[in-house]
């Protein structure tokens, strides 16, 4: 397993948006492949879904 349990983490969509932009420890950023709408909407996605409001 890579990365940490995004369920038990329950990262806020601010965080999630962090990581995808800027990358974390040796998580790649994705932001040459992903432009600031995706990242929003994966983010809002990513929160909800591991029980973030
Ligand atoms: C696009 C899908 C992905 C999402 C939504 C995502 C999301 C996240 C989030 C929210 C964190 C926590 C950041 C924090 O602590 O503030 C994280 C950490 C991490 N992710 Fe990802 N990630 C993705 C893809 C990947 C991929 C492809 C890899 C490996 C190549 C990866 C490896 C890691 C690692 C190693 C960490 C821990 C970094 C550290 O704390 O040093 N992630 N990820």
């Amino acid at each position: 397993m890579i990365g940490p349990s995004l369920d038990e983490l329950q990262p806020d969509a601010a965080r999630v948006a962090r990581a995808l932009r800027d990358g974390i420890g040796s998580m790649p950023s994705f932001k040459a492949h992903m432009n600031d709408a995706d990242i929003h909407a994966l983010a809002l996605y990513v929160s909800q879904a591991s029980g973030q409001k």
